[in-house]
């Protein structure tokens, strides 16, 4: 039986699945673990099924035990494992699509119409027991008929517009290759960030975490926007430049922002926490029962594949 460490506390059935097929070591207490502490607890290791809290840098990953041969992680987005230190190691990198691909729609559209329809300080005065109906009580942006612009129009990016389309939105993208017919439908392609960030009276961020995105959204581009724009992120929080996104909510350039993810999570850049107009969610995007299930049961399965064939269809190196 193959040997994996689990390293974070995973749905129970997902727990007992993977303890079926392998000697699988889980990290039931869920303390998150430090990475010298993966490197000594997947010593004796086959394989590791780690999660985005996991930071799998160059130097973790040139310490791990040759016997590793899978890190299987349990998201879609892989930016916390050093991809290239993984191949020098000749180790196999997979990830958890398509499963999460509703669920993550379902966040980008809450953070949206969040920001948008001042959720924040709706909340607050709710909560205030004080506040007076008046016919311009915290007027918000609505959605019917504005312009949606999306960076990144992978599954995501496409579940995110279908449902934007039935709030009337009009779908506008970038995308590293435009979109064939079937998958575009009636989206219109931009092929530049700057032609598509200056029509998005909307805006979500759905692509990648990569070296190209990285603070993709910054002082320049920020100036490429509608005035009034409202901007969601629910991919990763990297792509943002935090100082430069204060600023320009602050001045107004910026109407409100949506986010779920974060740099340096589980930090919040605390003025997102103080401004009235940016919405914010503790990283939620594929957090239902079904979806993390199902995520769970597919990063034991590629594992699973990948000692069965040599191969795994979600491998991502
Ligand atoms: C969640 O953030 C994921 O990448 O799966």
């Amino acid at each position: 039986m193959k040997k994996i460490l689990i390293t974070r506390k995973l749905i129970y059935s997902s727990e007992k699945y993977a303890s079926k097929i392998f000697f699988a070591k889980i990290n039931t207490k869920d303390k998150l673990l430090t990475n010298s502490e993966i490197i000594q607890m997947s010593n004796d290791c086959d394989g590791i099924l780690s999660s985005i809290t996991d930071q799998l840098n160059e130097e973790t990953i040139s310490k791990f035990s040759s016997k590793i041969k899978i890190i299987s992680n349990f998201a879609v987005g892989f930016g916390n494992i050093d991809i290239n230190a993984a191949n020098k190691k000749n180790i196999i990198v997979t990830n958890t699509p398509d499963v999460l691909t509703d669920a993550t729609a379902e966040i980008a559209i809450l953070i949206l119409l969040g920001a948008a329809r001042r959720a924040k300080e709706g909340i607050q005065w709710a909560n205030k027991k004080n506040w007076k109906w008046s016919a311009d009580f915290l007027m918000g942006k609505q959605l019917t008929d504005a312009r949606l612009g999306i960076l990144g129009m992978g599954r995501i990016g496409r579940a995110v517009a279908n449902r934007a389309r039935s709030f009337g939105m009009k779908i506008h993208y970038h995308n590293r290759s435009r979109l064939n017919k079937d998958l575009e439908k009636d989206a219109i392609y931009h092929d530049s960030l700057k032609s598509l960030l200056s029509i998005s009276d909307f805006f979500s961020i759905n692509c990648p975490s990569t070296k190209e995105t990285k603070n993709i959204i910054n002082s320049e581009t920020l100036k490429y926007f509608p005035d009034g724009a409202v901007i969601s992120n629910s991919a990763r929080g990297d792509m943002i430049d935090d100082e430069a996104m204060v600023q320009a909510l602050k001045s107004g350039k910026i109407f409100s922002l949506g986010i779920d993810v974060y740099n340096g999570e589980p930090n919040i850049h605390p003025e997102y926490l103080n401004l009235p107009n940016v919405f914010v969610l503790p990283h939620l995007g594929s957090s239902t029962i079904r979806t993390r299930t199902a995520m769970a049961d597919l990063a034991v399965k590629n594992i699973e594949e990948f000692f069965k064939t040599g191969k795994c269809s979600n491998k991502v190196n």
